[in-house]
């Protein structure tokens, strides 16, 4: 997708989330919304959900869209468990380099991870994105992306 269209697409559904979610505190509620609004709006994405942190080390499975999505993921495996216990994005450009990936569908090429923390900096899940297509995400995806989850951990 050419620069300039993903910059305005991220622009609208980013500000399109702001007011959906303005003044949600149920984090049900608020993930389901994210997950829904950017699903629909990138053609890329093909599978967009989040991962809640459900205990010590531990993933699960929250609000998604997409094919089946594993309902665990312990912190020290696959690309969202890396993103849980390093804190940092994971943009991975071809998921079979990635050592440990995880793969719920043998179609997903590339895939990007955002911690999603609480506004004292606890992580509280992470947002999870798969696309069938090579090298699907980038530097605009890292940034908005990333800007959208702070957002998200804010109302926690
Ligand atoms: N690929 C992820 C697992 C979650 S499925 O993609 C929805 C990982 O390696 O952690």
């Amino acid at each position: 997708m050419k620069e300039t269209a993903k910059r305005l697409l991220y622009e609208q559904a980013v500000g399109r989330i702001g007011r959906l979610i303005a003044r949600e505190t149920d984090m049900i509620a608020v993930m389901a919304t994210v997950a829904c609004e950017l699903h629909h709006a990138f053609s890329y994405f093909d599978w967009t959900g989040f991962y809640r942190v459900a205990g010590p080390g531990l993933l699960k499975v929250g609000p998604y869209q997409g094919g089946h999505g594993c309902l665990q993921i312990p912190f020290d495996r696959g690309v969202c468990g890396a993103a849980a216990s390093s804190g940092r994005t994971q943009l991975v450009p071809d998921v079979r380099e990635f050592p440990g990936h995880i793969a719920c569908s043998a179609s997903t090429r590339s895939e990007i991870v955002v911690p999603v923390a609480d506004s004292r900096g606890k992580l509280i899940a992470v947002l999870d994105i798969d696309s069938d297509q090579p090298a699907a995400f980038d530097e605009i995806d890292r940034a908005n992306l990333e800007e959208l989850c702070g957002m998200i951990g804010r109302l926690a």
